[in-house]
């Protein structure tokens, strides 16, 4: 059984849904709420509005991810994607095309690991390695912020200081980086303090250029300490706009920077989102991808306990997608309290796997350890440039029995064998199949996910947009700061 879309994205559920498995009565059970959970939609793409959502200070707030597949100037007007917003992505692209040696993307949580899952996507593992040609003129790219790492934040600064020396030599000019500092709040403390030493650090070399672009909060009456930082230094600002929490962030300007840092097709991505849009208004259950995605995983959790979900693409520059997916499961509904203020610690636990490398560790677990789990595959049906696996040795019977067939057909087989042999033992299994790895494709799947949920969130009752779990140690956190600088006579 699979849902397939006109473009060819299919959600494979077989292994999920029926016999020994979700069932249709199971599915039947939610039907009224599914209806509840439909409508909200459909009011939130409306109004922006969730019923009970609050922000972090305690005030209702518009929830608007669902419109940013829609470029209009309309939703320009709250900071969302309109002509006029992609038209300056596409100039930024070309200023740092012409003006830019490296980018420094800091950021940590929703404010960087959508932007990874694009950089790993379309760059992968050696673009600071090619030349600037191979790059199509587009700079090295970097990331920081994501923690608070001293000898990871020396390396990047020594390697860009090394790199500078190089240009001064060979060209005798400065070396040009761009630091893109990404806040909603415009003071997390993993991603300004890596922003200060590196600013501090750069800005002593006098081969170095360094300029700063900031995204943050756009709000004017009241500033972000990034924003002040903007508006009095004139750095370029890009927005976070209000409704936007970070995990539903790649489709603004937050991803979307790092996709003009890239050169990837903006217009693409956005479409492939808008059209997983479209298809996500159908009210036919089988026929509406996010509520389908979401109604299963609830019902396996609730009617057989599978609580957990294993986030296992096969390619490894997938696995950004998965560590993304990980944020967006767990911060949307991760839950002590549902709507209504009552106790439910809802949540399903997602994990990090990639195939095939997780399958020499974690298939072991997956196949044979506690029924808790549903392993949710990603598979490129078709791989550019593939490989066929040679007959390198012939004299070896074993490795010539692996030759001939393409790697992209190895990997499949790889994934094939590992849903069969989990479904061979009630282990609940789905895949999306993305026919190609491009923009609109990734766009699809990635707002499927965003938008399965928060279907999710309705069919539990919980409030998908906020994380009022993350300001427990915030709390304990800040005065531990300060408590540290006073005993250190700062
Ligand atoms: O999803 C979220 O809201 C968080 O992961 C934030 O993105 C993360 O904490 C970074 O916050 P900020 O963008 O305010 O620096």
């Amino acid at each position: 059984m699979a849902l397939t879309l006109k473009s060819g994205f299919t959600f494979d559920y077989d292994n999920l849904f029926g016999e020994g498995k979700v069932t249709q009565a199971d599915l039947d059970s939610y039907k009224e709420d599914l209806a509840k959970a439909h409508e909200a939609m459909k009011v939130m793409r409306d109004s922006g509005i969730i019923k009970a959502h609050l922000s972090k200070d305690g005030t209702p707030e518009k929830v608007y991810f669902s419109k940013l597949p829609y470029i209009t100037a309309d939703n320009g007007k709250l900071n969302l994607n309109s002509p006029a917003s992609i038209q300056r992505l596409h100039k930024f692209t070309e200023h740092l095309r012409n003006n830019i040696d490296a980018v420094v993307s800091l950021g940590i949580g929703g404010s960087f690991l959508g932007n990874k899952v694009l950089f790993d996507i379309f760059c992968g593992e050696f673009w600071n390695t090619k030349t600037k040609e191979e790059r199509g003129g587009l700079p090295k790219i970097y990331f920081s912020g994501q923690n608070i790492d001293t000898r990871r934040t020396r390396d990047l600064i020594n390697h860009l200081k090394a790199m500078a020396a190089v240009t001064e030599s060979h060209e005798n000019r400065k070396y040009k980086v761009c630091l893109i500092c990404i806040s909603k709040s415009g003071g997390t403390l993993d991603t300004m303090s890596n922003f200060m030493v590196m600013c501090d650090e750069l800005k002593k070399c006098a081969n170095i250029e360094v300029e700063i672009v900031a995204v943050t909060d756009p709000n004017m009456e009241k500033k972000t300490i990034l924003k002040q930082l903007a508006v009095d230094n004139g750095w370029e600002q890009f927005a976070v706009p209000d409704g936007v929490g970070g995990r539903f962030s790649v489709f603004c300007e937050v991803g979307l920077v790092t996709a003009a840092a890239i050169g990837m097709d903006i217009e693409l991505f956005l479409g492939g989102a808008r059209d997983m849009d479209e298809a996500c208004k159908n009210e036919n259950l089988f026929e509406n991808p996010a509520m389908l995605n979401a109604a299963l995983k609830f019902a396996a959790y609730k009617k057989h306990g599978r609580n957990m979900e294993v986030m296992m693409p096969y390619g490894d520059y997938l696995k950004s997608l998965s560590e993304w997916y990980i944020q967006l499961l767990a911060e949307s509904l991760g839950k002590q309290f549902d709507k209504d203020g009552k106790e439910v610690c809802y949540g399903r636990t997602p994990l990090v796997a990639v195939g095939t490398t997780d399958m020499h560790s974690q298939t072991q677990q997956h196949q044979e350890g506690m029924l808790d789990k549903v392993v949710q595959f990603i598979k490129v049906a078709k791989w550019a440039d593939d490989y066929v696996i040679p007959n390198a040795f012939p004299s070896a019977k074993k490795l010539a029995d692996i030759s001939g067939v393409t790697m992209s057909e190895a990997l499949e087989v790889a994934r094939q064998s590992n849903a069969d042999a989990l479904s061979s033992n009630k282990r609940f299994n789905a895949c999306f199949v993305l026919p190609e790895l491009n923009e609109y494709h990734l766009g699809e799947l990635m707002y499927l996910l965003a938008m399965s949920v928060a279907y999710e969130g309705e069919l539990a009752n919980v409030d998908a947009f906020n994380q009022p779990g993350v300001e427990a140690y915030k709390r304990i956190m800040g005065p531990k700061l300060q408590e540290l600088k006073k005993s250190k006579g700062l």
